[in-house]
């Protein structure tokens, strides 16, 4: 099985509200896989229905290999999953809310305190075993929702918007957990409104729009589409002020140059294609000593930027 999800055409409909809109999704093994999108975009909906909570009212998805609509059942025994504002006993300590957890999977009680207390040494609360949910930061909580989604050591974890209303520290610290997890031959998948956090941690990613997968693909397919819808663009930096001129004249007769703008010591070139081969040839041919000559990718501020003019204006940061 290549592919650990994999959806078409899938749509789910609240009476006239289009959570879900002809999703079509395919999500490679062994990834982080970011699911971005605003407020409202259908992360939760769809999350739901892959978790085999939620029936789409049309369209397919396969996760692990079993239907949705039909397999749900297999799908829930399977998958780990973090839901959108998942709770826990705040009067139980950490270990008594797993312990629990897992024997309602069927663990018996000897296999589930060892395995919650292996789920707790991994995401880094192995200190708090027992203390009450009740005195944890939202940062710990959210990292017991984790210890609670491998628990049954899935294969594919789902987490909905793991790092959201989390501080800064707390968030890093979910982004670095989420990695190692999935350093172990796992499938995560998260859900976010952080276009940066895709840019952190993800391998690949799907944009999602009012319900829509308008892009998806890893972030070197992602950051080519939109290099290839945008432009490309490279820098030359030299040691000797008076080649800039030479070195300009040449790039300029390349096919596809859209601008070249001379700055200090740098020449920056824009072009409509991927240049590089022609841009160093000519660097080659001219003999002149470079500082640096690079291929300045798109940063995750540009492509947001992109992304929010292609929206109308409606994705969130
Ligand atoms: N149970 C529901 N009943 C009616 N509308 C819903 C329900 N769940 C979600 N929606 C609507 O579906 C859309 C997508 O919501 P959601 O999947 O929660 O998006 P996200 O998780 O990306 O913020 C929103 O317009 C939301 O109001
Ligand atoms: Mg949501």
């Amino acid at each position: 099985m290549q592919y650990v999800v994999e959806t078409k055409g899938l749509c789910k409909y609240y009476g006239d509200v289009r959570a879900v809109d002809g999703a079509d999704l395919k999500v490679p093994k062994g990834t982080v896989f970011g699911i971005f999108g605003h407020n409202g975009a259908g992360k939760t909906t769809l999350i739901s229905i892959l978790a085999g909570l939620t029936l789409p009212t049309k369209g397919k998805a396969l996760v692990l290999g079993y239907d949705v609509i039909r397999e749900s059942v297999e799908i829930r025994k399977r998958i780990g999953l973090l839901p959108e504002g998942f709770g826990f006993y705040d009067n139980l300590s950490a270990l008594d809310n797993l312990i629990y957890l897992a024997e309602l999977d069927g663990m018996d009680r000897n296999t589930a305190r060892k395995r919650a207390l292996e789920v707790l040494e991994i995401v880094g609360l192995k200190e708090y075993a027992k203390n009450k949910v009740g005195t944890f930061s939202r940062g710990m909580k959210q990292r017991l929702g984790i210890a609670q989604a491998i628990l049954k050591d899935p294969d594919l974890i789902i987490l909905d918007e793991p790092t959201v209303g989390i501080d800064p520290y707390g968030a890093t610290k979910i982004r670095q957990l989420i990695v190692t997890i999935a350093k172990g031959g796992k499938t995560v998948i998260i859900s976010t409104h952080l276009l940066y956090e895709i840019g952190q941690i993800c391998t690949h990613a799907a944009i999602m729009r009012m319900g829509k997968v308008i892009m998806e693909g890893s972030l070197e397919e992602l950051t080519k589409a939109i290099r290839d819808a945008y432009g490309y663009k490279y820098e030359i930096e030299v040691f000797d002020r008076s080649t800039l001129d030479l070195i300009k004249k040449d790039i300029e007769n390349i096919n596809g140059v859209d601008e070249i703008i001379i700055n200090d010591l740098r020449i920056v070139v824009n072009s409509r294609y991927d240049i590089i081969k022609e841009i160093a040839k000519v660097l080659k041919d001219l003999r002149i000593e470079i500082k640096t000559f690079r291929e300045i990718p798109p940063s995750w501020e540009q492509i947001y930027t992109i992304l929010y003019e292609k929206s109308g204006g409606e994705v969130s940061v």
